[in-house]
């Protein structure tokens, strides 16, 4: 792309500030510059306008959820299944790491994390440990791939190659690398991050079949054998991932897909809960939730929408395949956007400055035709790491992990 076709294409777009320092960089930047605007989508800006319009729901009924009695009584059968599949080589494991986690505020990549107390126990550990659990149960290793973003991919691999993967066998991990998207002021013009650069964050967890795809990974999978993925979020430290009772649950019920849920300890708790929306399964954010839903009875009495998902589901590929091509919405964060000032500063904000356009994989759900909830305990399966301190942090995490044994 030429600097005419780059400035008509901001121009189209309202971003013409974007070379305002054009003129003073160097030939490297200046072709750095171009090459970044040929392959912006800047369309994402549009969703600015639906912001608030965003939000309308169809019909919202209940999904009943497997509940742990019901897991109990056929978890023989369940696991029998489930270890069948992953010895056969049906299941592999994908890890979500191309978030900024900006609420923990680590430079790292959050994987790269020290939860230890008495040693180093870092988040890709906790996890790599959870899988190989089930490696050892079943006798057979899982492909695990890691998705990463531009900003996390190059850390995350050294770090991982520098730890000998945690034990784990390198042949049987594969990275690739999520799309980004061009982060804004509220004003909807982007942030530079640098003259030549544009400020740019992580497209959203729900592209990662589509990049895992466009990387060739997900050919490679499906020539492998490969029917089952069991996409994980890099947070939470006591998840079980390649469950094999969760996997013989979802194959037993011939579903499209499997979602972790907890059941919620308050109704106003802050996840998504599952449910039917307009007849197939569906998400509803906890912003989504009226009160009426939050007080909605089942046929036993108990709270209609009162299992909370967890960020760990398996697809079956073939069904990822039929949506692979599909537009999920866009959600409009507000975050906080590290950008050049003025006077040319790098500046990090300590608080949300801006918006990040991102695809999340809970919309995912909504694309397929059957899915199962299936219920976990929380005390022994969310631990998810998204603070410092407080909820959901490094504090709680570390307190659940003692209570279930683990040492850090
Ligand atoms: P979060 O919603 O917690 O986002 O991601 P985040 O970016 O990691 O953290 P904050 O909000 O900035 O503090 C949930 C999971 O989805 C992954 C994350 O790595 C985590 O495993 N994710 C998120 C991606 O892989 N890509 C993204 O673009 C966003």
């Amino acid at each position: 792309m030429n600097y005419d076709q780059a400035l008509s294409k901001l121009t189209a777009a309202g971003q013409e500030h974007v070379m305002q320092y054009y003129g003073a960089l160097n030939e490297e930047q200046k072709e750095s510059l171009l090459t970044q605007i040929e392959n912006t989508d800047f369309s994402v800006l549009g969703s600015l306008e639906q912001k608030d319009g965003a939000g309308k729901r169809g019909k919202i009924t209940p999904l009943a959820a497997m509940q742990l009695p019901q897991i109990r009584e056929k978890e023989q059968e369940f696991r029998q299944i489930g270890i069948e599949a992953i010895r056969a080589g049906k299941v592999g494991a994908v890890l979500l790491a191309g978030g900024m986690g900006t609420r923990l505020g680590s430079d790292n990549p959050k994987g790269m994390y020290n939860i230890g107390l008495t040693k180093e126990v870092y988040i890709f550990q906790r996890l790599i440990e959870n899988l190989f659990d089930v490696v050892r149960e079943a006798g057979a290793w899982i492909p695990l791939y890691v998705m990463t973003s531009d900003k996390s991919h190059e850390a995350t691999t050294r770090f991982l190659k520098e730890h000998g993967y945690f034990g784990y066998n390198s042949d049987y991990v594969t990275f690739f690398v999520q799309d980004m998207a061009p982060a804004c002021d509220y004003e909807g013009r982007i942030y530079m991050e640098e003259k030549w650069k544009m400020a740019t964050s992580p497209n959203g967890n729900g592209g990662w079949y589509s990049s895992m795809y466009k990387w060739g990974v997900a050919k490679k999978a499906l020539e492998d054998g490969v029917e089952w993925l069991n996409v994980f979020a890099v947070d939470n430290v006591l998840q079980r991932i390649a469950d094999p009772c969760f996997v013989g649950a979802v194959v037993a019920n011939d579903c499209a897909v499997g979602a972790k849920v907890v059941r919620k300890c308050t109704p106003d708790e802050k996840v998504g809960v599952i449910c039917l929306e307009d007849g197939r399964p569906s998400i509803v954010e906890y912003y989504d939730l009226t009160e009426e839903l939050m007080d909605a009875k089942d046929k036993n009495g108990d709270p209609a929408y009162n299992f909370g998902v967890i960020l760990n589901y398996l697809f079956r590929i073939t069904d990822l395949e039929k949506i692979r091509e599909k537009a999920l919405p866009l959600h409009v964060v507000d975050k906080k956007i590290p950008y050049m000032d003025e006077e040319g500063n790098y500046c990090k904000p300590d608080k949300p400055n801006g918006y990040k356009f991102e695809q999340l994989v809970l919309d995912m759900i909504h694309e397929l035709d059957s899915c199962l909830p299936y219920e976990v305990e929380r005390k022994k399966e969310f631990a998810p790491i998204k603070n410092a301190t407080g909820v959901d942090s490094v504090e709680s995490a570390r307190a659940l992990c003692t209570e279930n044994g683990i040492q850090l």
